[in-house]
């Protein structure tokens, strides 16, 4: 039946691994959001539009042809007709994103593609940063994952293959203008069960979260 699982937190807390991990034990899709916010900011930079441009980043965003793949076996993001999974990681978007992402036409129109997403799924695990809150607030189980700084950095650098130093320095970089700036999109929706993985194995937190959707 259907199942919505809302996955919410910061980079490195162990969303991504976590909220794959527990769509394929629970025979159900997987939506990256952050992906699709890389995606856009791919864009923005392929098309040379300046960052402070809100209405070029805008018009970008509605003209992307974004196709997003939610097999959590084989998750992958088109733009334009370009296999853009790989960029999408890298230090330029990762760089940009942010600002990206705190336009509020981008936000709407992403948000109303996740809710399409989400509906033509039915069962699915959702993760990114106002999933819970804004995304989808009638979710069967909204999730909240924290770790220490110390621990996101490492978590981080491993996927990356930068150093620890230079991912805690990004990471907080990226938390403070997360944070600071007018539309912060992470949220901790009143009804979450909030975790904090610092000291879990992602095999002990799939195993927590599996229980509380079929408890
Ligand atoms: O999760 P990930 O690190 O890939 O997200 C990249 C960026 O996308 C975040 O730093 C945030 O600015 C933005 N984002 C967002 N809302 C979401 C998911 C991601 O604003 N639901």
């Amino acid at each position: 039946g259907r199942c919505v699982v809302a996955v919410d937190g910061p980079s490195g807390s162990g969303k991504s691994t976590v909220s794959r991990r527990l769509a394929s034990a629970l025979g159900a899709q997987y939506l990256d959001t952050g992906a699709m916010y890389r995606a856009v900011t791919w864009a923005v930079l392929r098309y040379g539009v300046d960052l402070g441009d809100v209405e070029g980043v805008a018009k970008v965003a509605g003209g992307l042809d974004l196709v997003i793949g939610t097999d959590p076996a084989a998750p992958h993001v088109r733009a334009d007709d370009v296999d853009v999974d790989a960029d999408i990681r890298g230090p330029e978007v990762t760089a940009a994103v942010s600002a990206v992402a705190a336009v509020p036409a981008v936000r709407q129109l992403l948000v109303a593609r996740q809710r399409e997403l989400i509906e033509a799924a039915g069962r699915i695990v959702v993760e990114g940063r106002d999933i819970g809150a804004v995304v989808a607030p009638d979710a069967d189980l909204k999730v909240y994952l924290t770790a220490s700084h110390d621990a996101r950095a490492q978590r981080r650098s491993l996927e990356t293959a930068a150093s620890v130093d230079d991912t805690a320095a990004d990471l907080l970089r990226r938390d403070t203008l997360d944070s600071t700036r007018a539309v912060d999109p992470l949220q901790q929706a009143p009804d979450a069960v909030v975790l904090d993985t610092t000291a879990m194995g992602i095999d002990d937190v799939v195993a927590r979260l599996r229980a509380m959707v079929t408890a």
